[in-house]
């Protein structure tokens, strides 16, 4: 009797273990949001897709573009979505008659059974070296912006751009933090455009690239998010245990110093890649897990940064898939969270957890998992 009771308690043991297992992921990925990528010749389809971030609980998706068999493939899910207008669009989208006709056709069908929040206008414009394309981006802006309010959807639908942080001329300290001169006749309309229509100010924030440049001189730990003692800001005498902090409070201080003290920073990307070249320091499966497993870990606490410790970050990380066609660097096309066959590229903290290709898969896998317990249990009993 003794025998089994104690066989019994295992087994119970057993049980909640699994069912724990199951919840923890799901706590952890509360917030999360991610980037999905398509610069790829190998992805699964939408509809897979979409089955493999509600096995993962994942509830907000940015796109680059409003793919509209992705937007179908999401319909009903309750997953949130940013949808992006390619940089080749945005001077087209400077016609009010176009940013209509652009909204007609990838916003009004779909709302609201999939939930639109954000529309990105360009990514990454002030960088590139385009004059046309810079002077044109806050009249597309406007433009889609207008074509909104005529819908009535204005109060649903945030209108907005990703820059690189390379438009800042200073980030250092925090406190110190201003735009390239050379963009502020584009940045300073920009930001009365997101304080009138409160809109967020999106960052594409990669410490990666700080490290890249500068390995020797950049402590791995500041830029991973380990234990370290930190960067004072003189100014401010705000200790700095991570750079990705660092680079929001810089970018929060650079609005500020602009005269706008209401708008909200976002991370639109950041990530770490698990592969480089040989030139290409730090690109590594581990330290790919490290930054990101440390970045989701912090979205679950919420934490906001030292300048603004009420205000937790918003994080889309880059990205779901490894993206085979990306151009540039062997980093460009490694900083997916996930093969294109839906199998981890790394385990980042929710090890045997992570996805499954779809939602009939991941019923399969559970149900399996299920028997394996009753198989153990009759063993236990027997
Ligand atoms: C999934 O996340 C949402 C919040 O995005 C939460 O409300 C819900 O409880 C989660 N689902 C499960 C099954 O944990
Ligand atoms: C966006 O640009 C692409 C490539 O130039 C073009 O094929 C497409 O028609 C454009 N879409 C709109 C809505 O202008
Ligand atoms: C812009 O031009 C400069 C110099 O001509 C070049 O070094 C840089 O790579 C260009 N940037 C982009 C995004 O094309
Ligand atoms: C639009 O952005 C503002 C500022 O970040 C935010 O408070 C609001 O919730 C956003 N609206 C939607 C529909 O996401």
């Amino acid at each position: 009797m003794a025998v089994r009771s104690c066989r019994l308690l295992l087994l119970l043991l057993l049980l909640v273990f699994w069912l724990l297992s199951g919840q923890v992921l799901q706590t952890l990925s509360l917030t999360i949001g991610i980037n999905y990528g398509q610069i790829a010749n190998n992805l699964p389809s939408p509809t897979r897709v979409a089955g493999l971030l509600q096995s993962l609980n994942i509830s907000r998706v940015k796109l680059y573009d409003a793919d509209q068999k992705v937007l179908s493939a999401f319909l009903n899910t309750n997953i949130e979505f940013i949808i992006g207008i390619g940089n080749e669009n945005v001077s087209t989208m400077t016609d009010l008659a176009k940013a209509q006709a652009w909204l007609q056709q990838h916003v009004k069908p779909y709302i609201p059974h999939t939930r639109i929040t954000c529309i990105t206008v360009g990514n990454e414009v002030f960088t590139s070296n385009d004059t046309v394309l810079k002077s044109n981006l806050l009249p597309a802006m406007q433009s889609v912006y207008q074509a909104l309010v005529a819908l009535g959807l204005d109060k649903q639908v945030n209108v907005t751009t990703a820059h690189s942080l390379d438009i800042l001329g200073n980030s250092y300290p925090p406190s110190s933090g201003s735009f390239r001169q050379d963009l502020a006749e584009y940045i300073h309309p920009l930001l009365n455009f997101h304080s009138m229509t409160k809109s967020p100010f999106l960052v594409n924030a990669y410490p990666y690239f700080a490290y890249k440049a500068n390995p020797n001189t950049i402590s791995l730990e500041y830029v991973l998010f380990q234990p370290n003692a930190g960067v004072p800001d003189p100014n401010t005498n705000l200790n700095y245990d991570n750079m990705l902090d660092a680079q929001v409070d810089s970018v929060y201080t650079a609005i500020q110093a602009m005269g706008q003290t209401d708008i909200d920073v976002r991370i639109s990307e950041t990530g770490w890649p698990s592969k480089g070249d040989p030139d290409e320091a730090g690109a590594t499966p581990e330290n790919a897990a490290i930054y990101n497993g440390n970045l989701l870990r912090r979205i679950a606490m919420n934490q906001g940064t030292p300048l603004k410790p009420s205000v937790p970050i918003d994080i889309y990380v880059f990205a779901l898939f490894n993206e085979d066609l990306k151009p540039g660097p062997t980093s460009e096309r490694n900083y997916g969270l996930f093969y294109p066959d839906g199998t981890p590229v790394y385990n980042i903290g929710l090890r045997g957890y992570l996805p499954l290709m779809s939602s009939s898969s991941k019923r399969m896998v559970i149900h399996g998992l299920g028997l394996h317990i009753m198989t153990i249990a009759a063993f236990l009993l027997a």
